[in-house]
């Protein structure tokens, strides 16, 4: 003990009592731990208060809501359920007071399905219960949901946000069927659920 040299902080203390550098070095280590998180969630707070803000739906792709009716991918024949060649399916639905056209969709079970809305007029919502689908529908700006649906079943949707006068009555339905049913049948696999 007598050759090795100490400085004060170093010198042997009692037990249970710590050096008051090893104090000051955990300190300054938990001081930077600390810093880093409160860091880390400043930027994921900013970030998804930007993201938020710029990305009013899930998406953001813009539309011209004055000329849905004329062209492009909101254009009345192209509404509905449509298979895509990977054998997933995407919905077009276009929100307007106080309608979703069209009124009910028919989609597979088990399947990734893709709901693509936009809105010709004001502010609407769209909800299925039991699902991760809520979103706003804004006009000028295409809302994009993924879900994909465990069992056959009727859903309704209702719009969620007030919209006006006729809010309350703005329902409408997706019905979902067995694959099989789905793949075989061409007549359901667009608009309707005739
Ligand atoms: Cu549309 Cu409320």
């Amino acid at each position: 003990m007598a050759n090795q040299t100490f400085s004060p902080p170093d010198a042997p203390v009692p037990d249970g009592i710590v050096p008051a550098e090893v104090v000051a070095r955990t300190e300054k280590r938990w001081i930077v731990v600390m810093t880093t998180m409160l860091l880390v969630m400043m930027a994921v707070i900013v970030v998804t208060g930007i993201m938020g803000a710029t990305h009013p739906s899930s998406n953001v792709e813009v539309v011209d809501p004055t000329t849905l009716h004329l062209g492009g991918e909101f254009v009345e024949s192209n509404l509905g359920t449509a298979a895509e060649p990977d054998g997933s399916v995407t919905v077009r639905l276009i929100a307007q007071q106080y309608e979703f056209i069209p009124h009910c969709v028919t989609v597979p079970a088990g399947m990734p399905v893709k709901f693509r809305l936009t809105s010709a007029d004001v502010v609407h919502g769209f909800m299925l219960p039991d699902t991760n689908v809520n979103t706003m529908v804004v006009p000028g700006f295409v809302a994009e949901v993924r879900t994909r649906f465990a069992n056959e079943g009727e859903y309704t949707m209702p719009c969620h946000e007030f919209c006006g006068l006729g809010h309350h009555a703005m329902w409408a339905h997706v019905r979902v069927v067995q694959r099989e049913r789905f793949a075989n049948s061409t007549a359901i696999k667009r608009v309707n659920c005739e």
